[in-house]
């Protein structure tokens, strides 16, 4: 079989002149590096005192875990001598992150959820890191917050790591989304799955059932009629998954299909995943792959966003799922 690496898969994508450009280019090789990083980090565990609190907070209240720090300074790390962001925001801090004087100042944005999954890092379930590129907008100097809220339609590439059984990188440049997987000993990530497809239908659907009592009424009813099974007006038996792992709710869904739902309730009000960090890359992914992405009413992809750490809910995966559930809310 022949191999192609990230790298090749990107030079490919440059000649063939869509949204990757050397400087794109650049960006998500040292993003997927810095994932590498992490990912050895993840592994090392408790060897190398990788896991429990660090005894801070983030901006949305969040108790932080060391590896949310850690892999936010990784990012970081990685990403400021290259010349190719103007800025980086991440779940893990307030503000934007801009890159160091010494350093020229590129043409793209990054946003990033370093450390996705975080109840699950101590208890040895996948975990992931989400990231999101954005072109800044010309003329804004200094480049601050504002800079950043465009819709994620405007997005150039978004993609997601797994840190699972094997480690996998999740990738769109707007040109379908392809899949690799890091062979440990090369270092190189792999090209696995050429072209994702999410298949159009499912049976099987991850919420969280522990905030049932908080859902809206077509939540309610859509979750309902799945549970009622063959007997029911769907007519056939639901499966449920909830891994708790955003990344790896998403990468089961690219894989065998299924629904993913993180819906406003009267708790999470404006839902409780971030639009900006996970609900705008994930939506990118998932519609390159043939599935849908919705707060329940607007397309994802769609939403004008007014501030840096707003909440979105969110319903994607299987299309014609997401539609049923589109359909309740009408
Ligand atoms: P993060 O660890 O970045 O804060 O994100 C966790 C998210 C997401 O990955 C997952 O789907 C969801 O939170 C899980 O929420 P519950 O703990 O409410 O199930
Ligand atoms: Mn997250
Ligand atoms: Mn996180």
């Amino acid at each position: 079989m022949k191999r192609i690496t990230l790298t090749q898969y990107l030079i490919e994508q440059q000649r063939l002149g869509g949204n990757v450009t050397p400087e794109l280019r650049l960006l998500i090789e040292v993003v997927a590096r810095a994932c590498k990083a992490i990912s050895h980090a993840v592994n090392k565990g408790a060897l190398a005192d990788m896991l429990g609190t660090a005894g801070s907070e983030n901006v949305q209240g969040e108790a932080q875990k060391k590896l949310d720090i850690i892999s936010n300074d990784i990012l970081i790390e990685a990403n400021e001598w290259g010349g190719h962001l103007a800025a980086m925001v991440s779940e893990e801090m307030e503000h934007p992150h801009l890159m160091p004087e010494h350093y020229p100042s590129g043409a793209y944005l990054l946003l990033i959820d370093p450390l996705d999954g975080s109840s699950n890092i101590d208890v040895n379930v996948s975990i992931g890191t989400i990231f999101s590129v954005l072109p800044c907008p010309a003329g804004t100097d200094p480049v601050g917050e504002r800079s950043f809220l465009q819709p994620g339609s405007n997005q150039v590439a978004a993609g997601f790591a797994v840190y699972g059984p094997a480690t996998m990188l999740v990738l769109t440049v707007g040109n379908g989304t392809v899949a690799f997987t890091l062979d440990r000993e090369v270092g190189s990530f792999i090209l696995t799955e050429p072209a994702v497809s999410i298949s159009a239908d499912t049976a099987e659907f991850a919420i969280n059932m522990s905030n049932s009592r908080n859902w809206t009424a077509p939540i309610a009813r859509y979750i309902d009629e799945c549970l009622a099974g063959k007997t029911g007006v769907r007519g056939k038996d639901f499966n449920m998954r909830w891994v708790a792992s955003m990344v790896a709710d998403v990468y089961r869904i690219i894989s065998r299909g299924g629904i993913f739902m993180y819906p406003a309730d009267s708790k999470y009000k404006e839902g409780r995943l971030r639009l900006m960090y996970e609900a705008n890359p994930m939506a990118f992914v998932i519609e390159q792959a043939g599935g849908a992405a919705t707060d329940g009413a607007r397309r994802i992809l769609d939403i004008e966003p007014s501030a840096l750490h707003q909440r979105v809910g969110v319903v994607l995966g299987s299309r014609n799922e997401v539609e049923q559930v589109r359909q309740y809310h009408l």
